[in-house]
């Protein structure tokens, strides 16, 4: 198959936005993902694939703590910040409010949720790698937040 023809059909699949942020060597590190997923109920695990080349794997280790925040219909800024590889990891975080857990990872304030987990696995696949994750942690926003949304390239809200 064409590659465009499958970016074309897998981008025609609707998900939901989050921000995967984790830390290393005091340096908070963060990116656009839209490939997390939930795997297992038990025991807890997730997902998301993660670009080969990406910033990120550096905070990314064998245990290392990250946290998925899924993001709310208003946090289109943020989304985009997180997404622009011109910035430095740290650069990303400028003008976004944040709260440290307790193991020092930033977590984007007025997300929908945040998960807390702990790498596991990094499991190669081409062009990316897939982190399975353990959760240790979550919380869910106490007001009720709309999603924000992506697909076939665009990012959007529900309405
Ligand atoms: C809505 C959206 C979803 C994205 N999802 C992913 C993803 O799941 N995996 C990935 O590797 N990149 C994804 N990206 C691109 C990364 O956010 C972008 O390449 C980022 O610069 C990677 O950061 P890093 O190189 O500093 O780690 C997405 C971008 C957008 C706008």
């Amino acid at each position: 198959m064409e590659k465009d023809l499958f970016k074309k059909i897998c981008g025609s699949f609707t998900t939901g936005v989050t921000v995967i942020t984790s830390n290393d060597k005091m340096i908070d590190y963060g990116f656009t993902a839209s490939s997390f997923t939930s795997v297992s109920i038990d025991p807890l695990l997730i997902l998301f694939c993660l670009n080969k080349e990406a910033k990120s794997n550096i905070a990314l280790k064998n245990k290392s703590f990250f946290i998925v925040n899924i993001l709310n219909e208003k946090q289109i800024n943020i989304c985009n910040q997180f997404a622009d590889n011109k910035l430095k990891p740290e650069e990303r975080f400028r003008g976004v409010e944040t709260k440290n857990s307790n193991n020092q990872i930033k977590k984007i304030s007025d997300s929908i949720a945040f998960l807390e987990c702990q790498v596991t696995e990094k499991i190669e696949a081409g062009d990316h790698y897939i982190y399975i994750g353990k959760v240790i942690e979550g919380e869910v926003n106490k007001n009720l937040l709309k999603p924000l949304i992506y697909q076939n390239g665009l990012i959007k809200n529900l309405l």
